[in-house]
């Protein structure tokens, strides 16, 4: 199967000054399309750096990135946040919702940033629509975010990393501000999008919720510690 993700020796350096630290130190990971893959480790070991990179929101400091075969190492913020838009979906621990704002038009965020491909606003409201129905909220697509529960928040902003048909979906801690019925319930709905093809990389502190994943990728110190595949799979 093609790699989605390759990265070869990525290294990450914070603070160029007198301190530097080593984010991530010489970390070479292969992600298949259609996987499904947990990120742990201790706090400070690298996980939302690694993330930031691999979600083209920042750049290695050395090292090689490949995102569906196409060297993105390289590439400048208006370039990264181009891939940014036609290939990636994010879903956060707090959700990152803009307020007084309506699930649909939250959830059409994405297109309106989108260049390359002109739709129409009609267009945009009707793929949102489906992004929300795809999440079961379809009926709740005039609410605004204070006027919903913690995990339809979570399936709203799902739903937004959905509505550009992302190639890679990429969850930092998804159910970290739930509680574990909810979380069980954007797990559920993760699930499904992974057996419809979706390739999910998510970063987790709870071992029972890497446990329902494909694969575990540990990481200490910035480097890759362990790599396993998970029982049950
Ligand atoms: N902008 C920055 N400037 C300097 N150092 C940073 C910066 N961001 C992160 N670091 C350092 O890089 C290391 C990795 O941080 P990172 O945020 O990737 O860890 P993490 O695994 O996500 O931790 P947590 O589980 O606490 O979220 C830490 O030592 C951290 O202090
Ligand atoms: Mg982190």
């Amino acid at each position: 199967m093609q790699a989605i993700i390759q990265t070869h020796n990525l290294r990450k350096v914070y603070g160029m000054g007198d301190i530097q630290v080593n984010a991530l130190d010489g970390v070479d990971i292969s992600i298949s399309e259609g996987e499904f893959v947990a990120i742990m480790g201790p706090s400070g070991s690298g996980k939302s750096t690694l993330m930031n990179i691999l979600g083209c929101l920042d750049r290695p400091t050395d090292g090689q990135y490949l995102l569906a075969g196409e060297d993105v190492s390289g590439l400048d913020k208006v370039h990264l946040a181009a891939i940014r838009n036609r290939r990636l979906g994010f879903v956060f621990q707090s959700f990152n919702l803009l307020p007084r704002t309506s699930a649909l038009r939250n959830v059409m965020l994405p297109l309106v940033y989108k260049r390359s491909e002109k739709f129409t606003t009609r267009e945009r409201e009707e793929k949102a629509l489906a992004a929300l129905e795809a999440v079961g909220l379809a009926e709740r697509a005039e609410h605004e975010p204070n006027e919903l529960s913690g995990g339809q928040r979570q399936r709203v902003a799902i739903a937004r990393a959905l509505v550009n048909d992302p190639v890679l979906i990429m969850a930092d801690e998804p159910t970290g501000n739930l509680d574990s019925k909810t979380g069980d319930e954007i797990m559920a709905l993760l699930h499904e999008l992974h057996g419809r093809g979706r390739t999910i990389v998510m970063v987790t502190h709870e071992q029972y919720i890497a446990d329902q994943t494909e694969r575990t990728i540990t990481l200490v110190d910035g480097r890759v510690a362990q790599d396993d595949k998970n029982g049950g799979h």
